[in-house]
């Protein structure tokens, strides 16, 4: 049996889920954070260590602004309504992604409720906001550049965002859509994928359940026989 550490999932098909059951892409946002809570408690039980979320890429900035505006409305919701109850949950919460061009009043907040959670142990949520795994991927070798260090795999690791996380057994990507949309595409090098039908706000834990059986009977080779 394959031990699952670290499982990460891009969260597709709000849009549509909205506007097929409330004609408005915006519910269906809403709707997609109900499955967030769900997925989060439900990464407890089954005993994942890492989980991390694609939120918000560095491509979304193209959405009308009244999206844009209304997906950080439901970011500084949740983190105001729900960062207490996931310290006492015994979760930590971090964020990949360049942070520093949000309104000060976000930054620090996501600042102060990565320092609050940081020595919890039971699971890591990474939250991916403004993420773009190509300016991850550039600026990490920048970062070699100037230092006038190796290009070794080992030492560009050290800048990515994903720096001391091992790197995701499982991708899911609900919405019936199969892409990486620029999302870890150095951390996913042996990550198995699993490619989802159903649109966001639909999948319940009892799907998650049924690709953690599967992902974990999986012969993994990496590359051997
Ligand atoms: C992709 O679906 C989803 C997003 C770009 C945003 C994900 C946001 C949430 C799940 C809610 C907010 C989460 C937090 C943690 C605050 P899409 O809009 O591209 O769906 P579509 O393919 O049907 O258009």
């Amino acid at each position: 049996m394959n031990p699952i550490q670290h499982v990460a999932i891009i969260m597709d098909g709000n849009g549509r889920w909205g506007k097929k059951y409330k004609n408005s892409r915006n519910a269906g946002h809403r709707a997609g954070l109900n499955t967030v809570e769900n997925i989060i408690y439900s990464s407890i039980k089954n005993k994942i260590k890492y989980l991390t979320l694609y939120a918000f890429s560095t491509e979304n900035w193209k959405r009308p602004q009244s999206e844009i505006k209304f997906l950080f409305k439901l970011l500084n919701n949740f983190i105001d309504q729900k960062i207490d109850e996931f310290n006492k949950n015994d979760i930590k919460l971090k964020i990949l992604g360049n942070i520093n061009i949000f309104n000060l009043k976000l930054k620090k907040k996501l600042i102060k409720s990565e320092e609050i959670t940081k020595n919890n142990m039971r699971l890591q949520v990474n939250l991916a906001l403004n993420y773009g795994s190509k300016s991850e991927l550039i600026y990490a070798f920048n970062k070699l550049k100037k230092q006038k260090l190796s290009i070794t795999e080992k030492n560009l690791e050290k800048y990515l965002y994903t720096n001391k996380i091992p790197d995701p057994d499982i991708l899911i990507r609900t919405g019936n859509t199969k892409r990486l949309s620029n999302f870890l595409l150095w951390q996913l090098a042996y990550t198995e994928i699993y490619f989802e039908k159903k649109l966001w706000p639909d999948f319940n834990k009892n799907d998650y359940s049924k690709i953690l059986k599967k992902f974990k009977v999986t012969k993994r080779n990496y590359g051997n026989i």
